[in-house]
């Protein structure tokens, strides 16, 4: 047995002010859009915003289901659509803010685990790494400078 450290490298940004101007009006897109989740049963609304390099601005909300397992998180309904609408495009930049009708979110919310895989096939497909900045509703920015710094051991088309 030999061990096996895995390291990943993440920025983090005091607050939405810290980070450079395109990426607060890309966040600024996912503030907006947030508003548009239908999230009757969590009452967690998530927004993303993604920019291309046709510089068209992708966005997406979390939209539930009374069938819990059929709705979809914000970044994967982001990123199919930019993938039916822009196939030729490469995702430049994900941008990603959470808000909770319960509490206020001050701590920045990564991706979930299928959203960071379904992020990582389009880092393939496009041979360019996506950055991905997220946050909670205020507070701390946190920028992940490719998807695959919070998806080490990735499975892709290599495993198959
Ligand atoms: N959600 C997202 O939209 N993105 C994530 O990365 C995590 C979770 C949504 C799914 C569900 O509608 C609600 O947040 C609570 O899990």
């Amino acid at each position: 047995m030999k061990p096996l450290t895995i390291t990943s490298q993440l920025e983090v940004y005091e607050s939405l002010e810290d980070v450079p101007q395109d990426v607060q009006e890309l966040m600024e897109a996912a503030i907006k859009v947030r508003n548009s989740a239908y999230a009757p049963y969590s009452n967690f609304k998530v927004g993303a915003a993604m920019i291309l390099d046709n510089n068209e601005v992708v966005v997406g909300s979390n939209q539930e289901n009374a069938s819990y397992p059929s709705g979809l998180c914000a970044e994967r309904t982001a990123v199919y659509s930019a993938g039916a609408r822009f196939p030729d495009n490469d995702i430049l930049k994900i941008a990603i803010t959470a808000k909770s009708m319960h509490h206020q979110v001050v701590t920045p919310v990564p991706p979930c685990g299928a959203c960071r895989q379904a992020l990582v096939e389009y880092e393939i497909k496009q041979k360019k790494a996506i950055e991905l900045y997220f946050m909670g509703e205020s507070g701390q920015v946190v920028k992940a400078a490719s998807v695959r710094e919070l998806l080490p051991l990735v499975f892709d088309n290599s495993c198959l």
